[in-house]
């Protein structure tokens, strides 16, 4: 369970993050929408510690995150991996070096200046790539890889770090709708096989429909919507949403374009990869 509290983060007079109560049980997949600058990304950055929240606290399993410092902090960003939009590759290293500095949160850090990857950390990266259907691009340049390759495999670098949360801020943005959908699948199978609590910023309302367990709502850095997708009417996404109303609403992986998602068993007979262990 992760139990956020009264989160807060201010920028100057302004609080991008206005006093956040969340309960989130393990194993949901809870999609965060909002406007730009409602303040989704300064969330999942404050729950990752990437930015130290201004009050509040995150407590997750009974443990205090907001006071964690040293080992424990970086202990603690193992356990939530994060993707990002911009996917974060290094570009010049391969595809298998870049999955594997996922494993530096496990190493200590004359290893991890050394770059010592052993072999269970090859074996690992593999087994993930795989699953993600990016196996054969292992010893590829990662800069040679389309956008929606390079966000696969850094889904499969999150993966490696053995986390029990994954953070995806907007992971899909720069996506087209195939690669959208390819990339939303992954995390859905992960949620869903593995039981990694997914919790992910999306811009378009129709993809956290159709893939999130429940929707988080922001508005102004304040929560103006907590429930099942069900449960939000247009009205309110169009409050969400205010200018931006249109582009949420039609931008989205609409269910015309891509369906509802596949069961997971028969999103693993379709895609064999996903299933645990399909590279051994
Ligand atoms: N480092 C920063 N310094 C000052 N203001 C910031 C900073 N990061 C975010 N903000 C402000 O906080 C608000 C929320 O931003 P953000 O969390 O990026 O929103 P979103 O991800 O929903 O687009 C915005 O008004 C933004 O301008
Ligand atoms: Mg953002």
């Amino acid at each position: 369970m992760l139990k956020i509290d009264r989160l807060t983060k201010s920028f100057k007079s302004r609080n991008a993050v206005n006093a956040i109560g969340l309960d989130i049980p393990e194993g949901q997949m809870v999609g965060i929408i909002g406007r730009s600058g409602a303040g989704k990304s300064t969330l999942l950055r404050m729950l990752n510690r990437l930015a130290e929240p201004t009050s509040g606290r995150i407590v997750f399993d009974g443990r205090d995150i907001t006071a964690l410092r040293g080992r424990d902090l970086l202990a603690w960003r193992a356990t939530c991996a994060m993707v990002f939009q911009q996917f974060n590759l290094v570009g010049r290293l391969d595809v298998i070096t870049n999955v594997m500095a996922g494993r530096l949160y496990h190493h200590n850090f004359v290893a991890s200046m050394l770059q010592l990857f052993d072999d269970e950390d090859r074996a690992r990266a593999i087994r993930a790539l795989d699953r993600l259907g990016m196996a054969h691009t292992a010893l590829q340049q990662a800069d040679t890889l389309s956008g929606g390759q390079m966000q696969r495999v850094a889904i499969a670098r999150a993966l490696v770090q053995e986390p029990r949360i994954l953070l995806a801020d907007e992971p899909i943005a720069s996506l087209d709708p195939l690669n959208a959908k390819i990339v939303m699948d992954a995390l859905s199978a992960i949620n869903r096989e593995d039981g990694i609590t997914v919790i992910c910023n999306l811009h378009t309302l129709d993809t956290a429909r159709s893939y999130c367990d429940r929707i988080i709502g922001l508005a102004d850095g304040n929560l103006v919507f907590d429930g099942a997708p069900r449960d939000l009417t247009e009205a309110k996404a169009r409050e969400i949403y205010g200018a931006e109303s249109e582009e949420a609403f039609s931008e989205g992986l609409t269910s015309t374009t891509i369906g509802k998602p596949l069961p997971a068993a028969a999103m693993i007979a379709a895609r064999p990869q996903y299933a645990l262990g399909a590279a051994q």
